[in-house]
């Protein structure tokens, strides 16, 4: 019996919340099929494509409008796809692996030939990660292949960390969104560079730095960003990401400037007749209990609600860089129209 889904705009939401196996066998065939369907993994929802249905991996591309030129991470279930999607794997990530899948950290490795180059945009590199999240690893393998996905937002909107937030950007112009919720670490994976003559980490994420440091025994400093003037070693790096409709502004320095600055800035907005939005750092220690966890689990979901509350200026204070603070403050940095030091 064929179950009625709902549908908004013709893009199917697959509810999971009491028997999820009718809704994963619908996404996996759709899938299976060359359709393009938005699953929710530990860190934000991706937007996946069979990889051995290589229209819908550029289809992806298309719908998201994203430059041709940044490649999708690959999504494996099993340690036996990770050779299928990568010509050679090293003794040294593969103890990676192992240390830290099913888990937030994406390898880059050389692509195996087998795999559509549309994945990769073309890199004879892949970057591939094994999610922890029950509903992604059933999908995937449901589906009998692993899946290339980014993040299932428009290009340049922040990522979506609900259902909701992917049909927001995406209802009609998908098959189909498979809801599991909101997702625990809201920033998305850290990228490991694992092709050059040391790791390099192209994009810190919910990994952190000092895990994969004390991990690996060498300090991977250096990153993200690059030094100007340098080619981007991911070619994610050079575009404007994460961005909410509104202005932000990024306040750095000492805590109690910031504070000052803050306060003076939005109450002269403010006096103006401008709504204001303020994101400020767990640090500030305004709110019991609040962590640099929890910021980075609702980062995307506050972007997204000051659009939809027409907030017109935001004012993020800088958080500390330790542990997920290093993504947070790469994200607020590449969502900042400016950054002014108090
Ligand atoms: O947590 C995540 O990684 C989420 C979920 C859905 O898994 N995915 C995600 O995908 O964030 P996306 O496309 O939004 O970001 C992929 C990043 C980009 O910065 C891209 O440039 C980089 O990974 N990347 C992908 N393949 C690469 C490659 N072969 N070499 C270098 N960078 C690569
Ligand atoms: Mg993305």
């Amino acid at each position: 019996m064929l179950k009625p889904w709902l549908k908004l705009k013709g893009t199917l939401i697959l509810h999971t919340s009491k028997d999820r196996r009718p809704a994963i066998a619908r996404a996996a065939a759709l899938l299976a099929g060359g359709g393009l369907v938005a699953f929710p993994t530990e860190t934000v929802y991706g937007l996946a494509a069979a990889i051995n249905c290589p229209g819908a991996v550029a289809r992806i591309f298309e719908v998201k409008g994203r430059p041709a030129d940044n490649p999708l991470i690959v999504h494996i279930s099993s340690l036996e796809q990770l050779f299928e999607v990568a010509s050679a794997v090293s003794p040294e990530a593969l103890r990676l692996c192992k240390r830290f899948w099913p888990g937030p950290l994406s390898l880059v490795l050389p692509r195996s030939t087998a795999i559509t180059p549309v994945v990769s945009a073309g890199l004879p590199t892949v970057a591939v990660r094994m999610p922890a999240h029950p509903l992604a690893l059933e999908l995937i393998t449901a589906t009998g292949a692993p899946l290339a996905a980014p993040s299932a937002n428009l290009s340049g909107r922040p990522s979506p960390t609900t259902a909701a937030h992917v049909l927001e950007d995406l209802a009609g112009k998908i098959d189909a969104v498979l809801d599991g919720g909101a997702c625990r670490v809201g920033v998305e994976s850290t990228v490991l560079d694992l092709t050059g003559p040391r790791p390099v980490i192209l994009r810190p994420g919910g990994i952190t730095r000092e895990a994969l440091e004390q991990f690996l025994k060498v300090p991977l400093r250096g990153i993200p960003g690059g030094k100007p003037g340098e080619p981007p070693r991911s070619p994610g790096m050079k575009y404007r990401h994460y961005s909410p409709r509104a202005p932000l502004i990024l306040i750095t320095g000492p805590p109690h400037r910031r504070e000052k600055l803050i306060r003076s800035l939005a109450g002269y907005y403010r006096a103006r007749g401008r709504a204001v939005a303020i994101l400020r750092s767990p640090e500030a220690g305004q709110i019991p209990g609040e962590s640099i966890e929890a910021m980075a689990r609702l980062l995307y979901a506050a972007l997204r609600a000051y659009d939809s509350h027409k907030v017109e200026l935001i004012l993020a204070e800088e958080t500390c860089s330790e542990g997920i603070g290093l993504a947070v403050m790469n994200r607020l940095r590449k969502a900042a129209t400016r950054v002014i030091k108090a």
